[in-house]
């Protein structure tokens, strides 16, 4: 049986406008994809992007939407729809990261990281397959899910609940879709670091280097191209996850 050919085949990236989400719609455009491009507040990025991507002989749209609201979460497959036509491949990227510690972790933080980071792949992958057509899905999470992040409570909760979500949508879209995900490492910066902050803890990784956003991308589109796939998580961290559980 043939791979899953992504040329032809229209794609949702959300927070695609930049880092991670970026590359991977770059991928997607080189293997002929055309992208919705959907970011939140990178508006500028995101119609930049979509530039660079029309370039690879495809068609790509900018998508505006907050994903912290229930509503707009639900409502962004069917306008990402609306724009381009069926969409086959649904890459959830977007997140929120923030700081938070068991002793002072609040409601709020744990709701908003539970409904970027997870509600929202959820009520994307349930509209995707609500369209009734093959396809394939990539939920972000982290390799942290392995262990105890202290210092990003709510976050890591989020992407623990992601996990759960991408093994039930796995069954539950057999088969015509696959849902896979990809956990990464030490790979970019956080916000207000610079490169100094990977080189600083590249030590701690057992391939003794941090991963870069190619890595990522390369690993994105083997699951979406892959048939006998689905509910795996690919850790791409060199070897981190080993260390932990
Ligand atoms: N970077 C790493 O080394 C690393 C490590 C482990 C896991 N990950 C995971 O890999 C994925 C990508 O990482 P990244 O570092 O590239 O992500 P990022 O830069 O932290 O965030 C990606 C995008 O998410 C969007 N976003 C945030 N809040 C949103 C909201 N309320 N509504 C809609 N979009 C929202 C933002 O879009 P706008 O800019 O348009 O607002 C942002 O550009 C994430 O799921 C992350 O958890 C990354």
């Amino acid at each position: 049986m043939c791979a899953f050919a992504l040329r032809g085949k229209t794609a949702l990236v959300t927070g695609a406008a930049k880092r991670l989400g970026r590359a991977c719609a770059l991928s997607l455009a080189e293997a002929g994809a055309n992208v919705v491009v959907h970011y939140n507040r990178s508006a500028a990025e995101a119609e930049a992007l979509c530039a660079d991507l029309t370039r690879y002989g495809v068609r790509a749209w900018p998508l505006p939407g907050d994903l912290a609201r229930p509503e707009e979460a639900e409502g962004l497959l069917p306008r990402a729809r609306a724009l381009a036509g069926p969409v086959q491949v649904l890459v959830n990227n977007a997140s929120i990261f923030d700081p938070s510690r068991l002793e002072d972790v609040s409601f709020d933080q744990v709701t908003e990281n539970a409904a970027v980071n997870a509600w929202a792949p959820f009520a994307l992958s349930r509209a995707f397959a609500a369209q009734g057509l093959p396809g394939r899905i990539v939920n972000f999470l982290d390799t942290r899910v392995d262990g105890y992040d202290w210092p990003h409570v709510a976050y890591i909760l989020s992407k623990h609940l992601l996990a759960a979500l991408t093994r039930m949508t796995a069954l539950e879209y057999a088969p015509d879709i696959t849902v896979n995900a990809v956990a990464p490492g030490l790979v970019l910066p956080p916000p207000g670091e610079d490169d100094s902050y990977l080189d600083r803890l590249t030590g701690s990784v057992p391939l003794q280097r941090h991963g870069t956003e190619a890595d990522i991308a390369r690993t994105v589109m083997f699951l979406l191209q892959s048939d006998f796939i689905t509910g795996e998580v690919i850790h791409v961290d060199g070897g981190v996850h080993l260390r932990r559980g």
